[in-house]
């Protein structure tokens, strides 16, 4: 029995059928404990004899199984460690480091270039009131330069603003009379547009409004010319063309001179922003005498400038997300 078993148990190399040899002999029902049951049919003097060859058996028996189980767990350990190894001499894998985006980018350097003018930053809210949109920058119920934006209405009186230019009457009614105001207002604005190449139903403008005493048509020509030089470059131009804005009177719209790269020397003229002097009827709902006060206003597209800056073709790329097109202005 002691060599069967043995012989058996040296050929095992699974823990499996360790286990099942460990029971075949060794088990309640193992050949080994049927001979030592057996023990009480022997004759006193057979039974301390065979009971020590028994007792030897089963010891040798467990010897084998513990050894070999203690291999098979060695081995499973190894196989572990193995498995679960570190190259710690491999390159590390790249973060992926995120950027701004280039309509903030653009939104950041106009700020910046406002701030070194003086200018204090302020926000508005997007969803804006009839009054605030429309009614305080002098477009009554009715009037025909609303079609000019057309928008989004949440209710009759309550909509997604057109542009930014209500900023410039709750910047007025914030600071109650007081003289200078100085203000930049980025911020989305919506319209009722069909997306294509050059419209989105939202947008992004910079508002800005000085209101002071003498203010004049020069003082913004010349704010908006050293504006221009600074986002553009010094050989930059401008270019005021007559318009229309019922919160601005004179109204203007500003053409910057723009060299194509690639294109010779001829500048072309692109259109870039709304401005004007405030109406007076805008600053007396602000609360400003307009026998005392006088005042400007700009608004500037934010896409077109960064279209211009970035040479881009298409204003849809800045709203898809696409990474391709983003991480072009990671480093930049
Ligand atoms: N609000 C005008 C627009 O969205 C731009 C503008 C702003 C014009 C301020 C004049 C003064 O078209």
């Amino acid at each position: 029995l002691k060599h069967e078993a043995l012989e058996q148990l040296q050929g095992v190399n699974d823990p499996q059928t360790l286990n099942d040899l460990r029971v075949k002999y060794l088990g309640k029902k193992g050949a080994l404990t049927e001979i030592l049951r057996g023990m009480g049919a022997l004759s006193a003097e057979e039974r301390p004899v065979i009971g020590q060859v028994a007792n030897d058996v089963r010891g040798a028996i467990e010897e084998v199984i513990e050894s070999k189980q203690q291999a098979f767990q060695r081995a499973e350990t190894q196989q572990r460690l193995q498995a679960e190894k570190v190259d710690v001499t491999l390159p590390g894998r790249k973060l992926e480091q995120g950027g701004i985006h280039p309509l903030n980018k653009v939104i950041q350097e106009i700020e910046d270039i406002f701030v070194g003018m003086g200018y204090r930053v302020a926000e508005g809210p997007e969803v804006e009131t009839d009054y605030f949109n429309f009614e305080a920058l002098n477009l009554p119920k009715n009037h025909p330069a609303r079609d000019m934006q057309d928008s989004f209405y949440i209710t009759e009186d309550i909509l997604m603003r057109t542009h930014t230019s209500p900023v410039q009457v709750r910047t007025m009614q914030s600071m109650e009379g007081e003289v200078p105001v100085k203000v930049i207002c980025p911020g989305k604005v919506y319209r009722r547009d069909d997306d294509d190449a050059t419209h989105s139903f939202q947008f992004n403008q910079i508002e800005g409004i000085v209101i002071g005493k003498d203010i004049r048509m020069s003082d913004l020509k010349g704010t908006l010319l050293q504006f221009m030089r600074e986002l553009f470059g010094p050989q930059t131009q401008i270019r005021m063309r007559p318009s229309f804005f019922p919160f601005t009177e004179p109204s203007a719209e500003v053409d910057i001179s723009y060299v194509q790269a690639g294109k010779g020397e001829e500048p072309k003229w692109l259109e870039i922003l709304g401005c004007g002097m405030v109406h007076p009827k805008v600053l007396e709902m602000g609360g400003y005498d307009p026998e005392v006060y006088s005042g400007f206003a700009f608004g500037i597209g934010v896409e077109r400038v960064a279209i211009l800056k970035y040479g881009i073709d298409d204003i849809r790329h800045f709203y898809n997300s696409d990474m391709a097109f983003l991480k072009q202005f990671a480093q930049i």
